[in-house]
């Protein structure tokens, strides 16, 4: 079975290399030079945070590397726990590292009483997920005597409990949403294959560990988006790494971003079937609706995290008619985007827009796809404020000021 799914990324890989080489683009994979001059747009697309060695992103071919590694490579071959200790500490590990780091998850995994009782009492039934995750996660920083150590040690400490934690929580949100008592972790499973289990109730195939697995090495690191600069922007003001998480979560949860994962399974439940594609996308065109799990800021190619998620939607699609439906609808209006805004504008699947469909044919709830993101993008995370944490320099841009000067102060009783 396991050997099924990885020839479904290798050959997902050589598509990717039939339409480009993977190339590193000219300029951006070089020591950076303070100052630096460079275009910045609106959303400060284009500027320059920093220098990083953790991940490259490179739009134009649609090529994804952490620490040199391509994505395909370690979906293949590695899993989210390795992944997370190549992002973290910047290479494979060893047997013994590897050993060494999965014990220390373990013995993270399990939530203390006080998170499971304020989340006992809290209204998460009603509460989207990823507002109880941030919660949930701020409160864990309370709980944490040595949580305002802002040392890099201290901090990659935390980092690696909220890679463990994380993973409890997100079980513990789904099973209490359905009026489920929590399950305790199962440290004989791979992060993963825990993830779904304690958010189903069942333990999963070998099949659905595995694609989970690919899911969380996919979405776990992505250059400077939106929850990562703000989880770094956080941290460089010493606050704290459950601080920065928790704005990292904050920021994920947004439909532009991480939340679009959610807000693709509800397009294509409105869109119903196949034969309704093509009105609904001539409608959601005239009302200037833009179609979720397209486009992308760096990505103007096939986003090669989509490419491996596809194939795999396709394959989880085969056991149910309704997610088939759901497959299907998705494929086409895949045709219709692509042959109509990929070569004018760029536009392509995104990561979010298969990853919905893998996550309803494993049984997961819409309003839980957000957190999986969570559960893997908290290495990315938690790598890269760490990162910028060991040459430190408050985040401080500039906004430029287009209001009024010297306007003349009137007592509240003077005013109109
Ligand atoms: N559907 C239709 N048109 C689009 C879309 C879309 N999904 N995305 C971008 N465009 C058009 C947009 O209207 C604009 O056209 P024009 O230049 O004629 O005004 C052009 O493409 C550029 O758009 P932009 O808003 O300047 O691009 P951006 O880099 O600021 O935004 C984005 C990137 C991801 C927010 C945007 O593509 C979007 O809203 N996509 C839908 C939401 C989504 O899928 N988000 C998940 C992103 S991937 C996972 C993650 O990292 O979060």
């Amino acid at each position: 079975m396991k050997k099924y799914i990885e020839e479904i990324v290798r050959q997902a890989k050589v598509r990717a290399r039939q339409e480009s080489d993977a190339e590193p683009e000219p300029g951006l994979i070089s020591p950076v030079q303070w100052p630096v001059n460079c275009d910045v747009k609106q959303g400060l697309e284009g500027a320059i945070t920093g220098q990083t060695e953790i991940g490259y992103v490179n739009g134009p071919k649609g090529w994804l590397i952490y620490r040199g590694l391509d994505c395909f490579d370690l979906s293949e071959h590695s899993t989210f726990e390795e992944t997370s200790y190549l992002l973290l500490f910047g290479k494979l590990p060893s047997k013994t590292e590897m050993d060494e780091f999965m014990a220390k998850l373990n013995s993270y995994r399990t939530l203390p009483d006080e998170a499971l009782r304020l989340l006992d009492s809290l209204p998460v039934k009603s509460a989207h997920p990823m507002s109880t995750l941030r919660t949930i996660v701020s409160a864990l920083g309370m709980m944490d005597p040595n949580s305002d150590v802002t040392t890099v040690k201290a901090e990659t400490e935390v980092a690696i409990k909220l890679i463990a934690q994380i993973v409890t929580i997100t079980g513990a949100i789904a099973r209490i949403r359905k009026g489920e008592k929590p399950l305790a972790p199962d440290t004989s499973l791979s992060l993963a294959a825990d993830l779904v289990r304690m958010m189903t109730g069942k333990m999963p195939n070998e099949e659905d560990a595995r694609i989970m697995d690919i899911c969380l090495i996919l979405h776990a690191d992505h250059g400077m988006n939106a929850s990562t600069f703000s989880a770094m922007v956080v941290n460089s003001s010493l606050s704290d790494m459950y601080s920065s998480i928790v704005a990292g979560i904050a920021s994920l949860k947004g439909p532009l971003h991480g939340g679009a994962n959610e807000a693709v399974l509800a397009d294509l439940e409105e869109i119903g079937s196949v034969d309704n594609v093509q009105a609904w996308y001539s409608l959601s065109k005239v009302g200037k609706r833009r179609v979720m799990g397209f486009g992308h800021r760096v990505y103007k190619a096939y986003d090669p995290r989509a490419r491996i998620l596809h194939p795999l939607a396709e394959l989880l699609s085969r056991r149910d008619p309704n997610v088939r439906r759901l497959y299907d609808t998705a494929a086409e209006l895949e045709k219709w985007v692509v042959g109509d805004l990929g070569k004018e504008k760029g536009i392509f699947p995104n990561v979010d827009f298969y990853s919905g469909i893998v996550y309803t044919a494993m049984g997961i709830e819409k309003a839980m796809f957000t957190p999986i993101f969570a559960v893997s993008r908290m290495s990315g995370w938690g790598a890269r404020a760490l990162e910028y944490l060991k040459n430190n320099r408050i985040f401080r841009p500039r906004a430029v000021y287009v209001g009024p000067l010297h306007v003349e102060y009137v007592p509240i009783e003077e005013r109109s």
